[in-house]
């Protein structure tokens, strides 16, 4: 302020005296703060440039002009501008509300805007492998099963450059440490707490988040261990995934996201949290994950694909809405800190619901298959992949979602970054 102040009278003393501030100026630069002489250098270049105009009559002498007719001039209204030859001339509809009128300037749609995006809002999925180099995902043009070491710090620092700091963590692991119990999910030195403790050292800040389910670990490509007759086992699931859990909060996660879909798998996961002192580690209960189709790029990038069978004994079924009211009570009672929503566009009424049935922060995955449709038009020149991956992203938040867990996580910050400059 006090710098300002200083440059406004520099500059009135300027155009008093009719000479530049150049003289002035270093006075004031003795006594000002270094904003204020930035302030009023760029000022006094004005001054000095402009033709030097005669302003000193007051504002009564201006005002009785006024009063007695005449009015200085002003650019004239604009004509109206002409309709094509052929018009129809007609006479406006009377109507009083015209929705258009507020969105006819950008300056108006912007102001008048409801919901934004911000790569705050991302979360970006990252497939991580033992191998040292990257190996694309053939199912989903550009992803890539990352270099634990090298690849996956890369990634991470080109995340956070266009302001991405938030992370979830998804290993293929290898067939030979695949098990039906799938015991490899809570090995501390696996590969899960590996990239954990990695990334925790290069970025301390970074909010990891880990999936919570055996899929990956399993022989059976199921999210539980599963009986000889075909039954996933609930209970002695969630006995491991707990122990899984606490592996990865040992490692260093912050939040814990139970992707299995087996039932009191958040509040088990809570206590075994609570009792090897991991208090302040969140979850992110995958409240409705629905036995989607739009999983199979996902699967491929994996190599997880079940086995046998399919996930709809545990996974919700896609025609039922009330059902995630259910999983919503749950998982709120049994201490979750974020509810998901998943796949995130086929499901946006039940984003909406859970939005206006908790308190509670909302989730959305943009799963594989919705990122690799989108990747697909584009490539075949149907869709313009910008826009559209930036309209998906929106239509996300608008249902309700804070947060969103994409593969477009970088790009669309990218283009986010580019889009306020
Ligand atoms: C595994 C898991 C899956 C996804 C996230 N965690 C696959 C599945 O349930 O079969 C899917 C993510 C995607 O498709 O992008 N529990």
């Amino acid at each position: 302020m006090a710098g300002l102040a200083m440059a406004a009278s520099g500059v009135s003393q300027a155009l008093s005296t009719h000479e530049g501030l150049r003289r002035v100026a270093p006075v004031v630069a003795a006594a000002a703060p270094a904003r204020g002489v930035c302030l009023a250098r760029r000022v006094c270049v004005q001054a000095i440039a402009e033709p030097v105009t005669k302003r000193d009559r007051t504002i009564e002498e201006c005002e009785a002009d006024v009063v007695a007719g005449n009015a200085p001039a002003a650019p004239a209204v604009p004509a109206k501008a002409k309709a094509p030859e052929g018009t129809p001339k007609i006479s406006p509809l009377v109507m009083p509300a015209r929705p258009r009128r507020n969105r006819r300037s950008p300056a108006l749609r912007a102001a008048f805007q409801e919901t934004t995006v911000s790569p705050a809002n991302f979360i970006l999925p990252l497939f991580v492998h033992e191998g040292e180099q990257n190996a694309p995902i053939g199912a989903m043009p550009g992803c890539q099963r990352l270099g634990w070491r090298h690849g996956l710090i890369d990634e991470v620092y080109k995340a956070r450059d266009v302001g991405v700091n938030s992370v979830v963590l998804f290993p293929k692991v290898p067939d030979g440490l695949k098990t039906s119990c799938g015991s490899e999910a809570f090995n501390p030195d696996g590969l899960v707490p590996r990239c954990i403790r990695l990334l925790k050292d290069k970025f301390p800040d970074l909010v990891i988040y880990t999936d919570v389910a055996l899929d990956p670990y399993s022989s059976d490509g199921h999210d539980g261990i599963v009986r000889e007759d075909g039954v996933i086992m609930n209970d002695e699931t969630v006995h491991q995934l707990c122990k899984q859990a606490v592996a990865q909060a040992q490692a260093g996660a912050d939040v814990v996201s139970p992707s299995d879909m087996m039932d009191g798998r958040v509040g088990a996961i809570r206590n075994a949290l609570d009792l090897a002192g991991y208090q302040d580690v969140s979850i992110m209960a995958y409240t409705a994950k629905y036995a989607s189709a739009f999983y199979g790029p996902f699967r491929e990038a994996l190599d997880s694909n079940p086995r046998f069978g399919d996930k709809k004994t545990y996974q919700m079924n896609p025609a039922n809405y009330r059902e995630a009211l259910i999983e919503t009570r749950m998982d709120e009672a049994e201490g979750a800190d974020i509810l998901m929503v998943k796949p995130a566009m086929p499901y946006l009424d039940v984003i909406r619901l859970l939005r206006d049935n908790t308190s509670l922060p909302i989730s959305a995955y943009q799963v594989s298959g919705e990122y690799s449709m989108i990747r697909a038009a584009a490539a075949a020149g149907m869709l313009d992949e910008k826009k559209a991956i930036l309209e998906s992203l929106l239509s996300i938040r608008r249902a309700g979602a804070d947060v969103i867990l994409t593969y477009f996580a970088i790009e669309a910050a990218q283009y986010l970054c580019a889009e306020r400059f």
